[in-house]
């Protein structure tokens, strides 16, 4: 594309005036990164500004990036509103998406991608047996897929698995998820893209499964957190909607935390919550969200109507365009927690919270490690038959640490060494287990006090 361009540059003048941006657009598009408990752009505080964007409802087996009419259609309207960042639900990982991506790319929008699909991912109902090797190979190979693209947000490792008390004992299936696909970016060397779960809207367990995505060694933390959120509906306010208790709830969370979902569409919606969601009070926790959703489906969230090639706007169009634009970024950094870092594991509450503390992760299933070394190859895409009765299912737990992986010289040989980072400072702990090599980052060290509880508590079942 790239040399396209600049071939079109030379040619004439005009063209060089029409390239020119475009061109400035790609090579401007600065990856997504995560400091303290926020996201950075370079050097300036990253706030998403979002829409979920899945064209014929998030149910619906679709690819909206291969859908390079539809996209090239819907990126107008995206700038329009002024947003900075789309979620997509499905991908096809046996297409390209090339086109889209760039076209986005050029418009400066970034992508939250579910890395599942409902053929392809964890069932709530029988989690032990849909986390297996046909899974991950999937999920794995979407990564392969759009990892090489700079404007890719960040990857969903799951999507409202857990959506109510009782379904909280498959959350250490997600996490091992989001673990295993963490491994995965930094064993084939991508860049770092931040790998979170999206959690239901459910009041329950919020903050339990948000600290227990948190908890536990750097290679089982998640990058970020997020969650749906519909308890703002218009016309509501500040204290009136509850925000301001979640945002207590959560102050000393250290992971970047965001709204998958929200929107409320009880009343008419004038998007109130925008102006509340990019405030400084809201900031110094949270970095913004996604309004769902772009198309008007059977739920009715939508702000357009999509007919074949024609957009119409609804009124809520119009109502959150006017919402972003009257309602800048906080100053400077919006107050982030620059130190953040990890949490102990939530104590077990059943039913509302039914994961033991002191609980193991599932091991990534036996055949899956390969993938690691090798990529996980062709990837099955819509067409493949599924994964939830297929493969070979984990067996037995993994060490805390295991999946740690030797990046920038920074750490030398965590990876397989079945090490622990926390019995270097608690000598009774420590007994039975191998001492850690020098794999780990001061950050881990600085952990050992806040998690020594937790490793005592698992040794015990060891
Ligand atoms: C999950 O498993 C249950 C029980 O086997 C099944 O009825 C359901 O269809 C599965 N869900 C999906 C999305 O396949
Ligand atoms: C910053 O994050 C850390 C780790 O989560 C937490 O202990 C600390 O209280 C936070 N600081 C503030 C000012 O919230």
């Amino acid at each position: 594309m790239k040399t396209f361009t600049l071939a079109t540059a030379a040619s004439s003048l005009i063209s060089t005036v029409l390239a020119a941006p475009s061109l400035q657009a790609r090579d401007d598009i600065t990856p997504i990164t995560v400091k303290g408990n926020a996201f950075f752009k370079g050097d300036e505080r990253f706030y998403i500004r979002g829409l979920d964007y899945q064209p014929g409802g998030s149910s619906d087996l679709a690819d909206p990036i291969t859908d390079v009419k539809g996209c090239k259609r819907d990126i107008p309207k995206f700038k329009e509103l002024g947003v900075n960042t789309i979620r997509v639900y499905s991908v096809d990982n046996s297409k390209d998406h090339d086109e889209c991506m760039n076209a986005l790319a050029d418009a400066g929008i970034y992508l939250v991608l579910d890395v599942n699909t409902p053929k392809y991912s964890i069932n709530r109902s029988k989690p032990k047996e849909s986390y297996n090797d046909v899974y991950l190979q999937y999920i794995f190979a979407t990564v392969d897929k759009f990892a090489k693209y700079k404007n890719t947000l960040a990857f969903f490792s799951g999507n409202e698995v857990i959506n109510d008390g009782p379904s909280s004992s498959a959350a250490p299936y997600v996490k091992a998820v989001t673990r295993d696909l963490r491994q995965y970016i930094r064993s084939r060397g991508y860049r770092k893209i931040p790998v979170g779960y999206s959690a239901a809207d459910v009041e329950s367990n919020r903050l339990q499964m948000a600290e227990y995505m948190n908890c536990g060694t750097e290679d089982q933390r998640s990058d970020f957190f997020a969650f749906n959120d519909y308890s703002w509906c218009d016309p509501s306010s500040f204290t009136k909607s509850g925000w301001d208790k979640k945002v207590e709830k959560f102050s000393h969370y250290g992971l970047p935390l965001f709204l998958s979902e929200y929107g409320c569409n009880t009343n008419k919606r004038d998007f109130g919550e925008v102006h509340a969601l990019y405030s400084e009070k809201m900031t110094p926790v949270y970095s913004g969200g996604l309004v769902y959703e772009y198309s008007q489906e059977s739920s009715n969230y939508g702000l357009v109507k999509i007919d074949g090639g024609n957009v119409k706007e609804l009124d809520d169009f119009s109502a959150l365009a006017k919402a972003f634009k009257n309602t800048p970024n906080p100053e400077g950094d919006g107050g982030y927690n620059k130190t953040a870092g990890g949490n102990p594991c939530p104590a077990k509450n059943a039913p509302s919270w039914d994961v033991d503390s002191g609980d193991e992760l599932p091991a990534i299933p036996e055949p899956a490690k390969k993938y690691m070394k090798e990529g996980a190859g062709k990837g099955k895409g819509f067409s493949g038959s599924g994964s939830q009765n297929a493969g070979t299912q984990s067996t037995g737990t993994a060490e805390p640490g295991s999946a740690s992986v030797p990046s920038d010289g920074a750490s030398s040989s965590g990876s397989g060494s079945g090490s622990s980072s926390s019995e270097s400072g608690s000598s009774g702990a420590a007994a039975g287990l191998k001492v850690p090599p020098m794999s780990f980052a001061p950050l881990f060290i600085g952990m050992v006090t806040v998690l020594s509880g937790f490793f005592g508590a698992s040794l015990i079942l060891v």
